[in-house]
Parts: C-alpha cells; sequence; structure tokens
C-alpha cells in the first residue's frame, strides 16, 4: 500500500530537498505524474487550458469538482491540492468553509488552495481551524487580473514589502505552504529566507523550496502560450499536429484503414473472436 503525501509532511520538507509539484486536470495526466510529484494540484488554470476561457474568473466550483474527481482517480502517491475558484470564498468565512468542505468531502482532495495574502489571512485561519489545510497564492494572483490591469511580474521595487507582508501573513495564519507567482528572484529569495513554510514558485527563481508549472506548458500542449518563466521539456503540440496532418492526408489518399486494421468475415474463435 502507497501512503499518500499529507499536508504535514509538505509543511516538514521545510529547508530540505525541493519539493516537485505540476498541475493536472484528467485521470491519465494525473497517472503520468502521480509517482513524480509531491503535490498535484488541480488549478483553476484549467478553464484556460482545457475550456478554452479567456481568463480563470469565469470557472466554477462544479468544474473544479468534476476536474478534481477525475485527477483523484489517477493518484496514489502525491498530496492532492485543488483551487477554490474566483467567487467561491471571497464573500465570508462561512462561504469560504462551506464550499471548501464541499470541495473535499466530494473529491476526496486533502487540501485547498485560495489566492490572496493579508486580505484572506482571516480565512486561511477559519478553515485551518476547522479541519482544512490551506495552500495560500500570493505575488500576481490571476482572479486578480482586472484589479492589477494584466498579468504584470509583481513585488518589484517599492512593491517588494507588500508581497513580503502577505507571504508572512498566510504562513501566520497557518498555510502549510504558498505559491509565490510572478515575483523578482531577491524577493523570492527574501521570503523563503523568512516564514517557515514551504514556497512553491511559479516563475519565482529557484531560491523557492520547491517549483510548480502548468502541466500543458512544460508539455508543449497549451499553444503559443510562451511565457519566459515556463520551460518546455517537449512539444507535444507539434508532435500531434503532425500526427493529425498525417491521419488526415492518409484517409483522403485511403492509406488508412489499412489490412492489418480491417476484420474479415473468418470466425477465430480461438483467439477471443476479435478477428
Ligand atoms: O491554476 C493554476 O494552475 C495555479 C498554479 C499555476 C499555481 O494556480
Ligand atoms: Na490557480
Amino acid at each position: 500500500v502507497v501512503k499518500a503525501i499529507t499536508p504535514p509532511n509538505i509543511r516538514a520538507r521545510k529547508g530540505s530537498t525541493p519539493l516537485v509539484c505540476l498541475t493536472a486536470y484528467t485521470t491519465p495526466v494525473a497517472r503520468l505524474v502521480d509517482g513524480h510529484c509531491d503535490i498535484v494540484l488541480v488549478g483553476d488554470s484549467v478553464g484556460m487550458v482545457l475550456h478554452g476561457l479567456p481568463s480563470t474568473l469565469s470557472v466554477t466550483l462544479d468544474m473544479m469538482i468534476m476536474h478534481a474527481k477525475a485527477v483523484r482517480r489517477g493518484m496514489e502517491r502525491a498530496l492532492l491540492v485543488v483551487d477554490m475558484p474566483f467567487g467561491s470564498y471571497e464573500e465570508s468565512l462561512e462561504q469560504a468553509f462551506r464550499n471548501s468542505a464541499r470541495l473535499m468531502a466530494e473529491t476526496g482532495c486533502a487540501a485547498v488552495k485560495l489566492e490572496g495574502g493579508a486580505t484572506i489571512a482571516e480565512t486561511i485561519r477559519f478553515l485551518t481551524a476547522r479541519g482544512i489545510p490551506v495552500m495560500a497564492h500570493v505575488g500576481l494572483t490571476p482572479q486578480a487580473v482586472n484589479v492589477f490591469g494584466g498579468y504584470r511580474v509583481q513585488g518589484r521595487g517599492e512593491d517588494a514589502d507588500r508581497i513580503w507582508r502577505d507571504a508572512l501573513a498566510v504562513s501566520e495564519a497557518g498555510a502549510f505552504s504558498v505559491v509565490l507567482e510572478k515575483v523578482p528572484e531577491p524577493l523570492a529569495r527574501r521570503i523563503t529566507e523568512e516564514i517557515p513554510i514551504p514556497t512553491i514558485g511559479i516563475g519565482a527563481s529557484a531560491a523557492c523550496d520547491g517549483q510548480i508549472l502548468v502541466v500543458d506548458d512544460m508539455l508543449g500542449l497549451f499553444g503559443d502560450f510562451r511565457p519566459k518563466f515556463v520551460k518546455r521539456y517537449v512539444e507535444l503540440g507539434e508532435a500531434a499536429s503532425a500526427a493529425i496532418e498525417a491521419y488526415a492526408c492518409d484517409v483522403k489518399e485511403r492509406r488508412f484503414p489499412a489490412a492489418e486494421h480491417v476484420f474479415g468475415d473468418e470466425l477465430k474463435a480461438i483467439n477471443g473472436g476479435e478477428a
């Protein structure tokens, strides 16, 4: 029996070896990443990556639940964390608890992730005290894209203290780890050195205690989205596109299906009736 990684296990990795994290949205991808990751995140990036939405703002709790259930079926070892979508937790402590509890009960995830720093700290404390482990997310928080006016790097120059205070606030509120998104390296290093919980970077340098990427981005599957902070380990999109073109060609030229793909009319009960 494989024992799954828990939020306290993640918390205890502070200052130890780097935490490996990726997103997943489906069962087959969960099966691929589970054995290599400490944390698998069902991110609300699913709205943009799999549903073609222009931002994460219209992702619903029902969408998160459906994808989280699919991912859960493909996992044995890593910690499963699920994003709370925009509008599902900001209104009140009660709303945050009700929706997080529903997400955990229906999907079997062991933790949720909320965007926001000092302003959401009270919510993190409320949930954690009531049995819901929380991963925080500060720096560039995509659900606030309209407040930021884009997806720019956060915490440059004078702004660094704001992000540092956010990271400190979520850590003091009881988050077991915190995602740092799109912040300069010196700030990521300072936060990582000064707060007692692991920092998981995305566009936040190798100074963090761990790294996360959107799996479709690092596999080269998410179109022409090529931000500086993503390393493409393979070009699966290009490979798929070439394969689809070859299939289309074969069909038009009647090269597919070939003899080996075609059923004859002899009865061959011995090999299972497949022929
Ligand atoms: O939604 C997401 O995929 C995320 C990670 C990139 C941190 O929040
Ligand atoms: Na997210």
